[in-house]
């Protein structure tokens, strides 16, 4: 993540011109998150986007993030670095399965969406959460039935931790959380047999019955920098042993992922040469498009989850 003190000297004197403040999220590449003024879960981004003085956002992460901090800011310019990174499970979901759920318990239900989902998917959501707030989020509702879309993942994590609750599974799933190896996990497990197992909830069931601690990338990070141990294995895009490692260096901990990195193509095709090009042309500007009755809804649905997780 060397990244050279003339790109540095260049993107500062952009970011003055364009009155632009840079987010980054843990996954994207390290020499990105380097240059970045704020590193965050999504939680942290969409919630830190509200609170930003500069008139420009870029938003170094998928379509998602940008489009919902655009929703959170319609004054401001949201770019994206690049625009064609979507998250594949964003769009997971069938208007139909929310039709079904809402005949059959009417008021009584939540549709509770996961922040990786479109405008659309959100605008007919009741209320917006993320890994690091779905579990309170979903506890707190005062509905007895919820449907959780579109990541099965989570919302079977969020069900098992609120068993008061009945929790309507949508099958949907992040692909590269879906990915990661049991076989490899358990292999590195007997490798590393002190190590402390930490996952994100998007993955499967089987890899979470192997895990120590289930949080989102920023409650990972905070675990281990908290954590007495010394070694962890660390399930969830690698992008997080950037600042992993940047937190824990002092302390000589160790992080393994498995033989198979786990990575997100979408992220990765966020570039520190697409940031700096983004500045200069401002390219990749977040249009939310005709739709202003659906951008209403979906900000509430994100304006909820602000509500609920303060
Ligand atoms: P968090 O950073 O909120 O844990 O989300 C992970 C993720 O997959 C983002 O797309
Ligand atoms: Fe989407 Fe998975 Fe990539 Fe996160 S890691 S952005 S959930 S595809």
């Amino acid at each position: 993540s060397a990244v050279p003190a003339e790109t540095r000297a260049r993107i500062e004197a952009l970011k003055a011109e364009r009155d632009a403040v840079i987010l980054a999220h843990y996954y994207v590449e390290p020499e990105v998150q380097a240059v970045a003024d704020y590193v965050g879960d999504s939680f942290y981004l969409a919630k830190l986007a509200k609170s930003l003085p500069q008139q420009t956002i870029v938003l170094c992460g998928v379509e998602f993030m940008g489009e919902s901090a655009k929703l959170l800011n319609r004054t401001k310019t949201v770019l994206l670095p690049e625009p064609a990174a979507d998250c594949p499970m964003a769009h997971m979901v069938q208007r139909a399965t929310i039709d079904a759920a809402r005949a059959e318990y009417g008021d009584d239900l939540a549709v509770v969406c996961y922040v990786n989902s479109t405008m659309k998917i959100k605008s007919w959501s009741d209320v917006c959460v993320t890994s690091s707030n779905a579990v309170k989020i979903v506890r707190e509702l005062p509905q007895s039935h919820v449907l959780f879309i579109p990541d099965r993942n989570l919302g079977r994590f969020v069900a098992e931790q609120v068993p008061e609750k009945h929790v309507i599974l949508n099958d949907g799933c992040c692909p590269r959380h879906e990915a990661i190896s049991l076989a490899e996990l358990q292999e590195l497990k007997r490798e590393h047999p002190e190590a402390l197992v930490l996952a994100h909830p998007e993955c499967t069931a089987a890899v979470l019955a192997e895990a120590d601690y289930i949080g989102s990338t920023a409650g990972i990070i905070a675990y281990a920098e908290q954590s007495a141990a010394q070694e962890f294995i660390v399930v969830t895009v690698q992008g997080v042993l950037y600042e992993l490692e940047r937190r824990c260096a002092a302390s000589g901990k160790r992080f393994f992922v498995t033989r198979t990195p786990p990575t997100c193509g979408d992220m990765d095709g966020i570039t520190l040469e697409k940031l700096v090009r983004c500045l200069e042309t401002g390219s990749g500007a977040v249009e939310i498009g005709v739709d202003e009755a659906a951008a209403q809804r979906a900000q509430a649905t994100l304006d909820r989850m602000l509500e609920y997780a303060a």
